[in-house]
């Protein structure tokens, strides 16, 4: 009994690429064509997708715990924490959760979800394609405090950001791989103050910003007004995944501390090729989405991926 119990287990409990080719064949079209029908509306939508699968993955793993809406008895939940309170593109979730409801209940976790539009998203926006293993389940937990924890920030040193990426296993290249995602997508003024006007006890800008560019960021982030205000990453193609990211850093056109950190260390080497890039977007995007995963009997299934079961 004991050896079946443990076989059923160790047979469900891997991810693998067609999961649900016989339990619900059209999941993987379905989130496809939402993602791409709802982007056409917004185009800001990728970029809003990948970002929430990756801040699911790095909190507790990924499991959907993102997305779980605070609820009495139950600690406040990840998506209320400080890092997690410019995330969007819940109700386009909510949506492919309902239309997969219906088509298959209680099957697709929402863990997979997230996972499937994250490709979707960067295939929409002009990036490499890979295949995506499913199988996750969803979690039960999801805490504030351990996003607060767990995010890494954009004031971290070189450092400070390696030690967070190897701390969910995460190698230094992969960092930076991943780090390309900031080519799609934007950032609100506030994440990005520090550097245009609190750099340091002497100069007020990151000198290695590049003055024009500053100028034109600090006259649409000024300080103390238009806190809502946000400005693309990539000023030249906000909605492509393109190269422009690396490009932009090498100007002095990055928006983030920590890019341009990372960019001093080593992206200057990986954006003169682009094609091993998109290898290696490809497998560690794949790395992403294994962190910690729940799979057999752990978590659930959710049917509505705000709330638990
Ligand atoms: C290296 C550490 C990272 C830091 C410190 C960081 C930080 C940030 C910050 C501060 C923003 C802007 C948020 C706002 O102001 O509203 C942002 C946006 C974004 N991040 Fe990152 N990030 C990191 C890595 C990543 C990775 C690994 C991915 C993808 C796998 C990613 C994908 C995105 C995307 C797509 C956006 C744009 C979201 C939108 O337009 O709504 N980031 N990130």
């Amino acid at each position: 009994m004991v050896v079946i119990v443990l076989l059923k287990v160790s047979q469900l409990s891997s991810l693998r690429v067609g999961f649900y080719a016989k339990s619900c064949p059209a999941a993987e079209a379905i989130v496809s064509k939402l993602v791409r029908l709802k982007s056409r509306y917004n185009p800001s939508l990728p970029a809003v997708l990948l970002r929430l699968h990756y801040h699911d993955c790095f909190v507790a793993g990924c499991d959907a715990s993102v997305l779980l809406d605070p609820a009495s008895g139950y600690p406040p939940p990840e998506k209320v924490a400080l890092p997690n309170e410019s995330l969007r593109g819940f109700e386009v979730v909510d949506l492919i959760k309902t239309v997969l409801e219906a088509l298959c209940p209680s099957t697709i976790s929402c863990a997979d979800i997230l996972a499937l539009s994250a490709r979707e998203a960067v295939l929409l926006a002009g990036g490499p394609a890979w295949e995506v293993p499913t199988g996750c389940r969803d979690g039960r937990l999801s805490s504030a405090l351990l996003a607060v924890i767990s995010l890494p920030q954009p004031q971290f040193s070189a450092i400070q950001l390696k030690n967070n990426f190897l701390g969910h296993g995460l190698s230094d290249e992969e960092m930076i791989t991943l780090s390309r995602s900031h080519t799609i997508g934007f950032a609100r003024c506030v994440s990005i103050w520090d550097r245009l006007y609190y750099y340091n006890s002497t100069t007020e800008t990151d000198p290695r910003i590049n003055s024009a560019y500053a100028a034109r960021r600090k006259r649409i982030c000024a300080t103390g007004r238009n806190l809502g205000m946000i400005v693309p990453f990539d000023p030249v193609t906000p909605f492509k995944f393109d190269n422009m990211y690396y490009k932009n850093l090498e100007e002095g056109r990055g928006l983030l501390l920590s890019d341009q950190v990372l960019y001093d260390e080593t992206v200057s080497m990986l954006s003169r090729n682009s094609t091993e890039w998109e290898k290696r977007f490809r497998e560690a995007m794949i790395h992403l989405g294994s962190l910690n995963v729940k799979t057999g009997l752990q978590g659930e299934i959710r049917r509505n991926c705000r709330r638990r079961n």
